[in-house]
């Protein structure tokens, strides 16, 4: 059942980005945001579609800001693989787009997936003009140097830092780099109902570093063939982790922790929201 959802819910993001994609010319630039949006859980824009089901918002308009996440998730990626970051040649078992094409392509077509982000979310279809400038608004602070890059720019200050991070310092690090994409997601449905938003972003607080934690654990567990990316890479760079820190069985058991919290946090939703505990749950549980 979730697992049906998560699939018709990526299924639809990727007819979303053909749409658009191929309404383009199609410049070696296009190709590389089209090969960078391919693939992957989707489990952005699921949340965003999920999030906006719960309020009664139309799929139709929520698919706008389900894709736009998606965009600059990939966006995200595309530079975190380049030579100056984490220096990774595959993604989503594809070769990344600086390995397929070049260094400035990538750059590029990362600039260019942030913008179309923008564009998608302020779609007209997806509400009023205070709605679409809300999401905006809150995107931009979401992926910049309060957020996902801050986190990004942590990340990559604690491969030549002196000392290991602190407990503090790696949560601070990963609220940022993963947390803060996540929450936007959890809490745009709830932007585009203008409705409180507290709830979901508690929720997805708590579901953000498990997530990141997850993603640290899969590193080291984990093997290039099933994740489609490297593994073991964060040991390598000297990376800042949960694992690094707290080791592997530590590491899991706070992830499990973070999901019950993040379930409990969706109590005023009943059982509406019981697809958005099964997300929680998928986060720890998966694979890749
Ligand atoms: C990978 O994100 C990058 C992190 C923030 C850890 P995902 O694991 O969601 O990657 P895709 O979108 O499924 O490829
Ligand atoms: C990347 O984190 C997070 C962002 C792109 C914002 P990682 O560097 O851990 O992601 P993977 O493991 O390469 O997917
Ligand atoms: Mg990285
Ligand atoms: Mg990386
Ligand atoms: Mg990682």
């Amino acid at each position: 059942m979730f697992h049906d959802r998560l699939k018709d819910a990526g299924r639809a993001i990727q007819a979303q980005f053909d749409a658009v994609l191929g309404a383009r010319d199609p410049l070696p630039v296009v190709q590389a945001m089209a090969h960078a949006t391919r693939g992957g859980k989707r489990l952005r824009g699921f949340m965003v579609l999920m999030g906006a089901r719960l309020h009664g918002i139309d799929g139709q308009a929520a698919i706008w800001p389900a894709t736009g996440i998606e965009a600059l998730h990939a966006y995200s990626l595309v530079h975190d693989d380049l030579p100056c970051m984490d220096d990774d040649d595959l993604r989503r078992g594809e070769p990344t787009v600086h390995v397929k094409w070049d260094e400035a392509t990538a750059v590029l077509a990362g600039d260019a997936l942030q913008t179309l982000a923008f564009e998608l979310v302020t779609r007209p279809e997806v509400g009023s003009g205070d709605v679409r400038a809300d999401l905006a608004a809150s995107l931009a602070i979401a992926s910049g140097a309060q957020g996902m890059v801050l986190g990004q720019a942590l990340d990559i200050a604690a491969e030549t830092a002196d000392a290991p991070l602190t407990l503090d310092e790696i949560t601070t690090l990963q609220r940022g780099k993963t947390g803060a994409l996540i929450e936007w997601s959890a809490t745009a449905g709830a932007r585009m109902a203008q409705a409180d938003i507290s709830p979901l972003q508690t929720y997805a607080r708590a579901l953000g570093l498990a997530f990141q934690i997850a993603d640290d654990v899969l590193d080291v567990t984990s093997d290039a063939a099933t994740m489609g990316k490297a593994t073991g890479k964060d040991a390598e760079a000297g990376k800042a982790t949960f694992v690094s820190l707290l080791g592997l069985d530590e590491a899991k058991r706070r992830a499990d922790a973070l999901v019950t919290e993040a379930c409990d946090a969706l109590h005023v939703y009943g059982a509406e929201a019981d697809v958005l505990r099964d997300a929680a749950r998928f986060v720890v549980a998966r694979k890749t």
